[in-house]
């Protein structure tokens, strides 16, 4: 009985240890952008950077998009664009290392936020 109440704790404390590990959110994700300093269609042009500045990877990142409206066209591999959602990178892993650059062209500059994403940590 002594042993397994034991057990138990070791488990809880195991578990609580690997959660506490991954202590990355959405928020982690910053969104950068730049004017290039060109015009596309009449539209300023900006060079945007999505950065995981944690150390979790995060898939599946999903930005608001609604009202969005690129004069220029943009791979989409890269931020794909349905309705009021962007998926970025395919819903590919972003990790901290790499972040994810791409232009639009819209004036003025469009705002996009995080809505979603899964974080794993390996
Ligand atoms: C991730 O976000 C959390 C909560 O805002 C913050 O405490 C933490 O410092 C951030 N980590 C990095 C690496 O930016």
């Amino acid at each position: 009985m002594a042993i397994s109440v034991k057990l138990l704790a070791a488990l809880l404390v195991l578990s609580f240890i690997s959660t506490g590990n991954c202590q990355c959110v959405l928020n982690n994700i910053t969104i950068s952008q730049k004017m290039t300093g060109f015009q596309i269609h009449g539209m300023t042009e900006w060079d945007v950077t999505i950065t995981n500045n944690c150390i979790c990877s995060q898939s599946d990142l999903k930005l608001d998009c609604k009202g969005f409206a690129t004069t220029l066209s943009i791979d989409p591999s890269i931020l794909s664009i349905s309705d009021n959602e962007c998926l970025v990178n395919n819903g590919k892993p972003i990790f901290n290392s790499k972040p994810i650059t791409f232009k639009y062209a819209q004036t003025p500059k469009f705002n996009f936020k995080p809505i979603s994403s899964q974080i794993s940590c390996s």
